[in-house]
């Protein structure tokens, strides 16, 4: 259970995010991120702008010219966390005034010009798709007036900007394809602080990806807040088209197809993705996965709720059924995927009968992983201005330790049926717990450790795997995979 915690606090966790400086920077950005990993790559395309505008990068808050902190939404519990970051900067601040603060991501966009208010040592508040602005932004600050752009577009992409790598492994790395979310999940705060959905122009996104291979690195994740609704069609977007005849005259480049065009064209880097919404992973996609070695064998694939009552409460467009045909297809198409899930327990209504069928569905499909949270009431949102969030706080937490304790189960049973198999890992990093040990992750994003030897960090390598515990496994390495 511990760990599980961990993992959703990770999820959460600010960290001050650093690259390599260059000599002639003059001035130094402290930058935080918190939340998803579209903060973290949004953060990258942040630094990017501001590296041209003369910053280097710094882990020192006190020496800081600018501190600027990537914000989450989603519930009550990141935004306060956020909210204590402030006063700490504020604290700094005092010290040196000269200091600027400035809120970017979700929460900029959902309290806006508030902040400038309720929080006095806010200079600048910048929504998701106005990081372009800065420079200019920055220039208002300066000549002492506050600066907010919190303007949502319906195509900024930021397809152009080669994000700077902040805090990189320089073997694993994020590009993002789509931007916004317009499932309107009746919870969730994203459509509104990140706005519409949009698809990135796909020659931008395998651009980046070569750039990325050029420098070293040997997975690259493929982010979208719901990356199987990725189309492109040449310059629209997939609103703009009125009729189904316009769009099957368009070239129009699909989920699968774009995954498809990573996996031929880069055979010796490792693809991931993430979110799957289940209402629109294909079977375009699972059959794509299967026909490429390259294609890591894991979606995470939320749920929410194993219940249809509540499935249509949340405004997600499946039944539990759809769900549980389609973990099916998962596991005849690719038998050896794992799956992961997103459980919210306690929504508005939820029954004990509606938990016990969330528990029976987990039974089902036996999740590897799990990211479950109690719900939390977001301003704005359809569930928070007509739903009551009348499940008690008891009952949210012994719900949600009651789904924590079975994922941890299941997770052990998955994690033992990779004992005495030899698995390819990517060397990702020093294990944590031994400076000996190597890091790194098998096809199914299981974590394994191994004694370092002769091996290097970025090395393919085949792993015996010897002994296991619900969150990682251990193994010895038997030579390198033949995919260096
Ligand atoms: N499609 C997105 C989902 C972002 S939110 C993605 O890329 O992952 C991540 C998860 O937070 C959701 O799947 C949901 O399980 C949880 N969540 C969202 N809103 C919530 C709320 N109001 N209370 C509790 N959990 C919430
Ligand atoms: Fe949120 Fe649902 Fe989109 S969880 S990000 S509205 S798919």
């Amino acid at each position: 259970m511990e760990l599980i915690e961990k993992i959703i606090d990770d999820k959460i966790q600010g960290k001050a995010l650093v690259t390599e400086n260059k000599a002639e920077n003059s001035k130094k950005l402290f930058i935080e991120s918190y939340g998803c990993q579209m903060n973290m790559n949004d953060s990258e395309i942040v630094a990017a702008i501001l590296d041209k505008e003369g910053y280097n990068t710094t882990q020192i808050l006190e020496e800081a010219d600018l501190v600027l902190v990537n914000t989450c939404s989603i519930r009550e519990k990141a935004e306060t966390t956020v909210r204590k970051r402030l006063q700490k900067y504020n604290a700094v601040k005092k010290v040196n005034p000269k200091m600027k603060v400035g809120v970017l991501g979700c929460m900029a966009e959902r309290l806006k010009e508030k902040f400038l208010e309720e929080e006095k040592i806010v200079d600048l508040v910048v929504g998701p798709d106005a990081y372009r602005d800065l420079p200019n932004l920055l220039g208002e600050v300066s000549e002492g007036r506050d600066a907010v752009n919190v303007i949502l577009s319906k195509d900024e992409t930021y397809g152009d900007v080669s994000p700077v790598r902040l805090n990189s492994n320089g073997v694993s790395a994020f590009v993002s394809i789509t931007r916004g979310c317009d499932n309107m999940c009746t919870f969730c705060v994203v459509p509104f602080t990140r706005g519409r959905e949009r698809s990135r122009d796909p020659k931008s996104i395998l651009e980046e990806i070569q750039s990325m291979i050029d420098k070293g690195f040997k997975e690259i994740t493929l982010l979208g807040q719901n990356v199987d609704s990725f189309l492109w069609f040449g310059g629209g977007l997939k609103k703009d088209f009125k009729k189904a005849s316009e769009m099957a005259q368009a070239t129009a480049v699909d989920f699968a197809q774009l995954l498809d065009m990573c996996a031929t064209q880069f055979p010796k880097t490792r693809f991931r993705f993430s979110t799957s919404n289940p209402q629109d992973m294909s079977l375009d996609v699972i059959h794509v996965m299967a026909k490429h070695k390259n294609i890591c064998k894991y979606i995470h694939l939320p749920v929410q709720s194993g219940s249809n009552a509540m499935l249509k409460a949340m405004n997600r467009q499946h039944t539990r059924e759809e769900y549980m045909q389609l973990v099916d297809n998962i596991y005849k198409i690719v038998p050896e995927m794992s799956l992961s899930q997103d459980i919210i327990v306690g929504f508005c209504g939820e029954t004990e009968q509606d938990h016990k069928d969330t528990l029976e569905l987990m039974e089902y499909v036996k999740y590897d992983f799990g990211f479950m949270f109690a719900y939390s009431e977001r301003p704005g949102t359809l569930a928070g201005k007509k739903m009551e969030d009348d499940v008690p706080a008891a009952v949210k937490k012994r719900r949600l330790q009651e789904v924590i304790d079975l994922q941890q189960e299941h997770a052990l049973y998955r994690t033992q049926q990779h004992l005495g198999k030899v698995e390819e890992v990517l060397i990702e990093g020093t294990s944590k717990k031994n400076p000996n040990e190597w890091k790194g992750r098998n096809t199914q994003n299981t974590v394994i450790v191994f004694a370092k030897e002769h091996y290097k960090l970025g090395d393919f390598v085949n792993v015996k795997v010897e002994d296991c515990t619900s969150a990682t496994l251990r193994g010895t390495a038997v030579g390198y995979s033949d995919n260096n």
